[in-house]
């Protein structure tokens, strides 16, 4: 194992995209940023000096939150002029993960690749790839993200949709201006590529596909699938998909292509973003064809995808998914209008998990929870809604008596836990692509419409279900997921479209320390930073 170091400058740059210039954070310059390039069993250390409010996020932290990033959750931010170093170990991971700032929108600019190599002498459990690119897909905005998002927040009003999806940070050449903003990728023909796509979009799950070509899905979240065959991919923000594709087809330039998947009625995306597949050879005059992409509202694209998506689940790589469950918990999913007498009358937005819509507390709660401070937080999150209603049936347009607090839940060390995620019709049902810090979890069953906890369980997937960190509760469905709380801490759970997250969509479970000697939250760091 090595010890691979990084230095992260946060420093703002001007970048021009569709015929503008803005200010922009950026790491190193770079939009978007560096990728770090590891492999399993590495000790990382990523020093990062900040000239903006900044803190990181990328893998799954064993014992060590400190590392993990979530302002106010794991850390305080890094102020301006300071510097922290993520220290930490590769551990139990391999394939693609990404590392984003986690505070407000910053992450709409400030984000990379973690590419993590498998451990010397093992092979990759499908067709070894000549070639691997990484494919980040994002937003760009005409206006200043954090500026927009404050206004949103005052007005209780969403800020405006980005202006353009990006693949690599370049909108590709539908766009004005955009000729030159084109990512572009050479292959051979008969040669095989590995494709590492991530959902780095603030507020959009995506389609991707590219004109001409299959692509096989070998891993998602850096966990190893059954591969299986697909034109199109669906990605929601926080995920990562490894492909492979074939340079099989007629030599030429195709255009891969990437925009939204809403099923609930938005304005019409005109947000394609496009790059492209360019065969070696090839003018660049040879115009490119563009790939058939599920339609925007295509739900039973999205439900079949994450149907065939399953652990690879053999011997080397096992899905040691819970078989039982000491505690089981049931959340609904509802977004509404905040009732609190400065809300504007009821007009400002605000989202909540068992009508708990979360407030960030002033001291990172992972500091609270290991020095024990009090005040900070309650333990008293409910593991049920406070009386069940029928969630998915005609739209309820009162928010039940949302509350707001900083509540997490405790769960016991160790223990298996199955969590039930319901989306409600509270204002309107949408799909909210949820993640969970510190583990990966099994995605052990999902459906339309109310849970049923008679009868759904019987039809889980406790053998080789998706084992993933972010994973898409259906508009007006549920998704049940299991996990052993076997890593000690504070671990923020959330939408990861951060215009829910904003309103209030997230919490915590504080998972207490084991008995063993390795079972308990590591000591912080000396550089970690104080609120
Ligand atoms: Cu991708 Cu809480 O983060």
């Amino acid at each position: 194992a090595a010890i691979k170091k990084y230095q992260f400058d946060i420093q703002v740059k001007n970048v021009s995209r569709l015929c503008h210039a803005k200010p922009i954070v950026t790491v190193n310059g770079g939009f978007p940023g560096p990728t770090i390039y590891v492999r399993e069993g590495d000790r990382v250390l990523i020093n990062v000096t900040n000239h903006a409010q900044y803190n990181m996020h990328g893998l799954k932290q064993y014992r060590n939150g400190w590392a993990d990033g979530p302002a106010y959750i794991t850390q305080c931010p890094i102020k301006t002029g300071s510097s922290y170093t993520y220290d930490f170990n590769v551990t139990g991971q391999r394939g693609t993960l990404w590392w984003h700032a986690h505070i407000h929108w910053l992450r709409a600019t400030v984000y990379g690749a973690i590419v993590i190599m498998p451990k010397p002498g093992t092979p990759f459990p499908f067709p070894q790839p000549n070639r691997e690119e990484v494919l980040l897909l994002g937003e760009w905005w005409h206006s200043d993200v954090e500026a927009l998002v404050k206004q949103g927040n005052k007005m209780g009003l969403p800020p405006n949709m980005s202006d353009a999806h990006t693949i690599n940070g370049k909108p590709g050449p539908l766009f004005p201006c955009s000729e030159k903003h084109t990512f572009a990728m050479e292959v051979e023909s008969g040669k095989t590529y590995l494709l590492r796509i991530i959902n780095a979009a603030l507020n959009d799950e995506l389609f991707f596909a590219i004109a001409g070509h299959n692509m096989t899905v070998v891993e998602v979240d850096a966990v190893y699938t059954k591969p299986f065959t697909t034109q199109a991919i669906l990605i929601a923000p926080g995920q990562t998909t490894n492909v492979v594709v074939q340079a099989n087809q007629a030599p030429g330039r195709y255009f891969m292509a990437t925009r939204s998947f809403m099923d609930v009625p938005i304005p019409v995306d005109n947000k394609t973003a496009t790059a492209i597949l360019q065969y070696k050879g090839v003018p660049n005059s040879v115009l490119p064809s563009l790939p058939q992409l599920p339609a925007p509202n295509d739900t039973d694209f999205s439900l079949s995808y994450a149907g065939n998506l399953k652990s690879l689940n053999t011997p080397l790589f096992p899905a040691k998914v819970p078989q039982n469950v000491d505690r089981k918990l049931f959340y609904t999913i509802g977004l509404g209008k905040d009732s609190c007498p400065t809300c504007l009358n009821g007009t400002k937005l605000l989202a909540s998990l068992n009508n708990i819509s979360f407030v960030m507390p002033e001291t990172a709660l992972l500091q609270a929870h290991y020095f024990n401070l009090k005040g900070v937080f309650k333990t008293d999150f409910p593991d049920k809604p406070p009386k069940p209603f029928n969630y998915t049936g005609a739209p309820l347009t009162a928010n039940l008596g949302t509350s707001h607090g900083t509540r997490l839940s405790k769960i016991a060390f160790n223990s298996t836990v199955e969590l039930v995620l319901q989306d409600t019709n509270l204002l309107t049902v949408e799909s909210h692509p949820f993640h969970l810090h510190g583990y990966n979890f099994f995605v052990v069953g999902t459906g339309i419409g109310n849970f049923d906890p008679a009868k759904d369980p019987a039809k889980f997937n406790l053998v080789d279900p998706v084992e993933r960190n972010t994973v898409g509760v259906p508009t007006g469905g549920w998704t049940a997921i299991r996990f052993r709380a076997d890593n000690p801490g504070v671990w923020f759970m959330h939408c990861h479209l951060e215009l829910h997250t904003g309103w209030g969509l997230k919490m915590a479970f504080v998972v207490e320390d084991g008995p063993g000697p390795d079972q308990s939250v590591l000591p912080p760091p000396k550089d970690l930073p104080q609120c």
